[in-house]
């Protein structure tokens, strides 16, 4: 239900972080624009993972001095206007926004937030600061990156596909150890947004990628896995175990399933020389036995690596923009079927709990 209006306020979707399913629409005084910053008025937000963890009660807080959170973190909107001293955007221009806002440690000092050490750090629609699921937001320049307009019907999805970019810097950095560094071979632990835009990327850098999922295919991941040439795998057909065994040496894992199984799972597939990188925030409480021995043993022989990677820089956005352009080149209209559902305005908008589908969309601007 649409709360009553107060002169110039603007409408957002929030929840009381803590408690489930308090999903609802909010009023908040309209954002207004210092020298230093840009007002950007809102197209369209993506839900994700993250989101229903919030949606749920497990995850998020709210701004200081508030009890309620504005959703959403994965945002294409528009610059409306900008402070007198703001150099390098201009009205009109399509933006995505970062999510994180440093702390003040050593890494976020240094302009690696997502490297956060003491993480005391906020994220946009996330922890402590409202996020972006509302008509306008005012953020300062160096948290918003420049959309080309032809990318505009898929620029959304720059958030999460900046999420795998990382991953792979992350990757080729610790790979620099080796005198070919290049993945040959990778796997895929999960087919939703992180899984299929990992896929997307590394097809486009040449990558033989295999997608593991439990859905038997055929289905819409299978269908766009396929369509950028990886290899789409259902556990219900084949184990993680018998893929490995049939495939070359696996020289990536990004672990995106949600799930700490297939993470524990792909310490015993990696191959020699080969990095897993562990993707999925897990909510839950989950245990299991593993072989230790069998494990170290291989991973000292194997020199082999796992390492966990949250979040993304600037500069992984800036990469996301350049690949999404490629994806497209390569395969039209391919990423953008990986909206499956769109909820247009704040009113379809509270229903974001009640979705499936790859990736939902709130449409709430032109
Ligand atoms: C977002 C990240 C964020 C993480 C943890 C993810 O959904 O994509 O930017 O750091 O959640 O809050």
């Amino acid at each position: 239900m649409m709360p009553v209006a107060t002169a110039g306020s603007v409408t957002g979707v929030a929840v009381y972080p803590g408690r489930p399913g308090s999903v609802h629409l909010t009023r908040l005084a309209p954002p207004l624009p210092g020298p230093d910053e840009v007002l950007v008025t809102v197209r369209r937000v993506g839900v994700c993972g993250t989101d229903k963890e919030i949606i749920d009660g497990h995850f998020g807080s709210p701004p200081p001095g508030s009890d309620e959170l504005v959703l959403g973190h994965e945002v294409i909107g528009t610059v409306t206007s900008i402070g007198d001293h703001v150099q390098g955007l201009r009205p009109g221009e399509l933006v995505v926004a970062t999510v994180r806002r440093p702390d003040d440690c050593p890494s976020c000092r240094a302009g690696q937030s997502d490297f956060c050490q003491w993480r005391r750090y906020t994220e946009r629609g996330i922890i402590g600061l409202h996020g972006f699921m509302i008509e306008r937001f005012v953020e300062r320049p160096q948290y918003l990156i420049s959309v080309p307009p032809p990318l505009e019907p898929v620029g959304v999805l720059l958030e999460p596909l900046s999420v795998v970019e990382k991953a792979l810097r992350v990757a080729r950095a610790v790979q620099q150890r080796l005198i070919d560094s290049r993945p040959a071979t990778a796997v895929i632990f999960g087919a939703g947004p992180i899984g299929l835009l990992g896929t997307l990327l590394l097809r486009s850098e040449g990558v033989e990628v295999y997608t593991v999922a439990r859905r038997p295919a055929p289905n819409l991941a299978s269908s766009i896995v396929e369509a950028a040439g990886g290899h789409y795998v259902s556990t219900s057909e084949l184990s993680p175990g018998e893929l490995a065994r049939s495939i070359p040496n696996i020289d990536l894992i990004f672990e995106c399933s949600g799930n700490s199984e297939p993470a524990f799972e792909g310490m015993s597939l990696l191959g020699s020389n080969g990095v897993l990188v562990l993707l999925s925030l897990t909510g839950g409480d989950r245990k299991r036995t593993v072989p230790t021995d069998a494990i170290n043993r291989e991973f000292v022989l194997g020199n082999k690596l796992m390492v966990g990677s949250v979040n993304s820089h600037r500069t992984d956005f800036i990469a996301g923009v350049d690949h999404l352009a490629r994806f497209e080149n390569l395969w039209p209209g391919l990423t953008g079927r990986l909206i499956t559902t769109r909820l247009s305005g704040f009113d379809e908008a509270e229903r974001i709990q009640d979705v499936g589908g790859i990736k939902t969309v709130v449409e709430l601007g032109s």
